[in-house]
């Protein structure tokens, strides 16, 4: 079980084999896994389709490495540490055997309600334990889970359902989140009327909040699991057999279905989350995403449950009753490994130290970071304030379609460079490219960042559309994976991530592509046409920033931005919400038509100084009228 790197050497040794011999490299670590039958052969792969397969013909279910493989160790031990909204409200501990049984009877439960194997299941929820025993569940029978984030407005949640076909709805009557009561049944309800293939619905009471459950579709969680078994015999499933579809922004419009099969990921999300956290038996982790992410999907549930380790979920926000509150948990529960996003630090950071002064957090051995890049102030703020100088901070880069983390220090093994994600995993053989996709090799290089060779949990297709998958990851550098970030190696060989190089914005670590937030505004009737760029923000990382053609008529300016905004988020949710709308006669177009987005970008940022040849604009007037709206 325990292929865990202790050193630097270790880390070299292991690297080095795992590129010299990634097959018998990654098979070893495999081979610790529980199978109902071994694979025939490793790895079999070819990015021009793209096809890959790992463990191939092996059958296994990941749900039986979580518990069957652990229960007898260690079935007392706390599997899910809950963390309530309210601070009046009692948290939970969830044994690994409570957690089975729950695991077991809401699998009972689903398969009672006509779900197959092979079904899509939309997992719509508040950060409530029945989140994590739904998403196992739906494993344990063989049914493809789709979280969505319970954030999310209807009609993004009725595109996912429509886009994977999804059979039935998990989701809850409301959710807790900081002071708000937020509606979730609701959302549901209005999301069905525009889909057709959703047959069921469980809704599991967490608000008490009113709600409308439709006969012969709704029915509750508490009923569902009554008089059901705790025992279930897990289904068996083929290594590459989907485990779950998560929906990911991209360049073009519409968000994609990311698949991930079974095996490579069960391997590689434990193997990464024991070796970046360090993660030793007894320790508490906490990381503070969303399971709507794949920071949830990975570090919240797969990796640390498949670990035996104790994991940590919050139903809440940071600042809520008090900006202390990310601390108080801390302290409360003895939390060993803290990982977050960026955006969280900066928020914290900038209500000062006075929150931080009523805790020790001195159990804290290793903080973590996720989502974006880290700039160096909030680095060093987490690091002298949070890790009081002396936890190892582990700057993770990694996306929804790696499955697992892929560049990061290793806790405590890795030499710490503020704001540089450092080296790759073992398994992951990073290159840098320029834009003809010439291979820049040595150090003090910077690039486009792709991955030359497959590692275990890479994405094996866009749901119902293979050719976007190909488009999208494998077609700019043919014979590589193209992660859409831009990279710098340092004079030390360190690796420093830069951002995204395509359309695709990073708000608050979300990822959000400017074409779907064009789309969504472009649904107001008063709007002509519309530009997105994301620009710098204290907070946020990154801003939304929208130009719009309006068809003024009869209308404010005030009254239409706010339309506007509300339309984004009727459409997407709060989350896409632009933060700036500048209404626009014109936008800067070159003669083919294509909007200059570089300089929309120059504009946005309040950089003005070199906005580079416009000679080639159609309309270089609208470039003044444009500077001129936006009170630089
Ligand atoms: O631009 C990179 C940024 O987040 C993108 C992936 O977003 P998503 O699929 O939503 O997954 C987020 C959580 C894994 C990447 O293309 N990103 C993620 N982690 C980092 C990062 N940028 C810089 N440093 C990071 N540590």
């Amino acid at each position: 079980m325990n292929h865990k790197i202790k050193s630097l050497k270790d880390y070299i040794f292991e690297y080095q084999k795992s590129v010299d011999q990634p097959e018998s490299f990654w098979s070893k670590i495999a081979e610790s896994f529980e199978w109902q039958k071994p694979w025939d052969q490793v790895l079999s792969w070819d990015f021009e389709g793209p096809e890959v397969r790992w463990f191939e013909n092996a059958k296994l279910n990941i749900t039986e490495n979580i518990f069957e493989r652990h229960l007898n160790a260690h079935g007392d031990k706390a599997a899910i540490i809950w963390e309530p909204n309210n601070v009046n409200e009692k948290g939970l501990h969830i044994t690994y055997k409570e957690l089975f049984e729950r695991t077991c009877k809401f699998s009972n439960a689903l398969e009672a309600q006509g779900v197959k194997k092979g079904d899509r299941i939309i997992i719509y929820m508040p950060m409530i334990p029945e989140a994590a025993v739904a998403m196992l569940a739906c494993a344990r029978i063989g049914a493809v889970h789709s979280v969505v984030f319970a954030g999310f407005s209807s009609s993004a949640l009725a595109d996912r359902i429509n886009d994977c076909q999804a059979k039935m709805v998990l989701t809850s009557d409301g959710n807790f989140r900081g002071p708000k009561n937020i509606p979730v049944k609701a959302v549901v309800d209005e999301a069905l009327e525009k889909t057709t293939s959703v047959e069921k619905v469980i809704v599991c009471q967490r608000t008490s909040a009113e709600i409308q459950m439709k006969s012969g579709r709704d029915l509750w969680w508490h009923d569902a699991i009554e008089g059901q078994s705790i025992n279930h015999k897990a289904a068996t499933m083929d290594a590459e057999d989907l485990l779950f579809i998560l929906y990911t922004s991209g360049s073009t419009g519409k968000p994609k279905g990311v698949v991930h099969t079974t095996a490579g990921y069960m391997v590689f999300s434990q193997y990464s989350f024991m070796n970046v956290f360090q993660y030793e038996q007894n320790d508490i982790y906490w990381c503070t995403a969303d399971i709507g992410w794949i920071t949830g999907h990975s570090y919240i549930i797969y990796g640390p449950l498949l670990s035996g380790a104790t994991t940590l979920m919050f139903e809440g926000v940071p600042t809520y009753p008090h900006a202390g509150r990310f601390w108080e948990i801390i302290d409360k529960y003895n939390v060993n490994q803290f990982y977050t996003a960026p955006t969280a630090i900066r928020a914290l950071q900038a209500h000062g130290l006075e929150p931080l002064e009523p805790y020790s957090l001195d159990s804290l051995k290793v903080i973590g970071s996720v989502g974006e890049p880290i700039n160096e102030e909030a680095w060093h703020w987490y690091h002298d304030h949070i890790g009081k100088g002396n936890c190892p901070l582990v700057d993770t880069w990694w996306q929804t379609e790696t499955g697992g983390i892929m560049i990061s220090p290793l806790a405590g093994i890795t030499p710490n460079k503020p704001a540089h994600a450092s080296l790759p995993l073992p398994g992951i053989q990073p290159v840098i490219v320029d834009t003809e996709g010439n291979e820049l090799v040595g150090n003090n290089v910077e690039g486009n960042l792709c991955i030359k060779f497959p590692w275990p949990s890479i994405i094996r297709t866009t749901y119902g559309d293979h050719k976007r998958c190909k488009d999208t990851y494998f077609s700019t550098y043919p014979g590589m994976y193209f992660t859409g970030d831009g990279v710098k190696r340092d004079h030390d060989g360190y690796l420093r991530i830069l951002g995204r190089v395509d359309d695709v914005m990073n708000v608050s670590g979300h990822r959000m592509g400017t074409a779907e937030v064009e789309n969504a505004i472009n649904e107001h009737p008063k709007v002509i046409e519309s530009a997105v760029v994301g620009f710098p923000h204290e907070i946020k990382g990154q801003g939304i920033y929208a130009y719009v053609i309006c068809d003024m008529v009869g209308e404010s300016e005030e009254k239409l931005n706010r339309e506007i905004i509300d339309t984004v988020r009727k459409i997407i949710g709060p989350i896409a919400k632009p933060d700036q709308v500048q209404i626009v006669s014109g936008l800067p177009k070159t003669r083919s038509g294509k909007i200059m987005r570089r300089i929309l970008r120059k504009v946005a940022s309040k950089d003005i100084s070199n906005l580079g040849d416009i000679s080639t604009l159609l309309n270089p007037e609208v470039v003044d009228e444009i500077i001129n709206g936006a009170n630089i």
